[in-house]
């Protein structure tokens, strides 16, 4: 995005450990993980693309950096350019962007981080940034539990005239979105911080010590909803939002139902779902309400509601399986009795890292 002869660009932080994550992120960054057949990542890009921003950083960490390389390559395929940064070790989100120096230059700068989700994109708000040159923007969203996230503290005007991290009594229901708006002005001050209590630089330390020196920080509240997908119920809770919006653009099943994939007339669709390329649903199979099935998946017998399930899953058991996150290659089978009908057992709930196999 150009105004006034200077470019913005996009800074996606796709490091951590995502520990709280695990097993799933045993076998690859959380930043892949589908939602709605598609990895986090992907809608990242989207929204900075969507800007008009084509010089992307992507911050990578330790836990299986190549796979998200892989996935993504150059970026031309996309119109944009991607500049692969290596943190290393999770040393912190502010930590993260000063490792991105070197790309950032003196340049204004988006930061988005790679596990977050926002309906309605950033587009106005990068316009806003770039047109009047503000010095630094951060976004909130009204939530429900904002003690999990950095709070902003209001006065009675509405400004925000501080922040505060994971407070036990937040001063206020507006949580910080993981995008900011920057300038070069960040990097002296991520120069000065000390590790918190957690070990890490703190982004919430730097907009806070950057909002009392005197640097205008404007702060925007987004509209429509805002997801950080850091924890198996959110990941779930995201995929029913994205399911939602693709169905309100279009309503038809048949619309979100990959190539040469295979529906028994027996098997029972309820929607929204979506199903990958390459899919087999067979006889007894109840998908739906909020499933994803990733490509290459076969389905037999099984009830799957509120679920995101990855590539190349094997289910061939009469269980409901509920509110469950299963990796790619995952097999779900009954014992070896060959008696498919172990229903009555109760419903299950499972999060299955990449070719796990759970026999019932
Ligand atoms: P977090 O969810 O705060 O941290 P994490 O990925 O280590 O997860 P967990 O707490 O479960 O172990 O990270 C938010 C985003 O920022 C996420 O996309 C990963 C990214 N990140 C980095 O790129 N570098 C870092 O040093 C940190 C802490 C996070």
């Amino acid at each position: 995005m150009k105004a006034g002869g200077d470019e913005i660009k996009g800074l996606i932080l796709a490091g951590g450990s995502g520990t709280r994550l695990r097993p799933i992120t045993g076998t690859g960054p959380k930043q892949l993980i589908p939602i709605a057949n598609r990895p986090v990542i992907r809608y990242c890009i989207q929204d900075i693309s969507n800007c008009g921003i084509s010089e992307i950083g992507i911050i990578l960490g330790n836990n299986y950096p190549h796979k998200i390389i892989d996935l993504l390559g150059d970026g031309r395929e996309l119109g944009v350019n991607f500049t692969y940064i290596r943190q290393g070790q999770p040393l912190g989100i502010a930590h993260a962007i000063g490792s991105a120096r070197d790309f950032l230059g003196n340049e204004r700068f988006v930061v988005y981080l790679g596990d977050n989700l926002l309906k309605s994109g950033i587009s106005n708000i990068a316009e806003e940034f770039t047109q009047n040159k503000l010095e630094s923007m951060i976004l909130l969203s009204r939530v429900r539990e904002p003690s999990r996230f950095g709070v902003a503290v209001m006065d009675d005007d509405g400004n925000v005239v501080d922040l505060v991290e994971k407070p036990d009594k937040p001063p206020s229901p507006f949580a910080l979105v993981g995008v900011y708006f920057l300038t070069d002005k960040i990097f002296p001050i991520i120069d000065s911080l000390r590790p918190s209590g957690r070990g890490e630089l703190e982004i919430t330390d730097a907009l806070r010590i950057l909002m009392k020196s005197g640097h205008g920080v404007e702060a925007r509240t987004v509209s429509g909803w805002w997801k950080d997908t850091g924890r198996v119920e959110d990941i779930l809770e995201a995929n029913r939002l994205i399911l939602e919006d693709l169905y309100e653009k279009k309503s038809d099943p048949l619309d979100h139902i990959g190539k040469s994939t295979h529906i028994d007339g027996n098997a029972t669709i309820i929607p929204p779902v979506i199903i990958g390329e390459g899919c087999t649903i067979l006889s007894g199979a109840m998908i739906g309400p909020y499933v994803a099935v990733g490509d290459n998946c076969r389905i037999q017998g099984a009830g799957i509601h509120d679920s995101v399930i990855d590539k190349n899953v094997q289910i061939d058991c009469s269980r409901v399986i509920e509110r469950s996150l299963i990796g790619k290659g995952v097999r779900i089978t009954v014992s070896g009795s060959g008696n498919r009908d172990v229903g009555g057992m109760g419903d299950l709930t499972l999060v299955l890292g990449e070719n796990s196999h759970a026999e019932f």
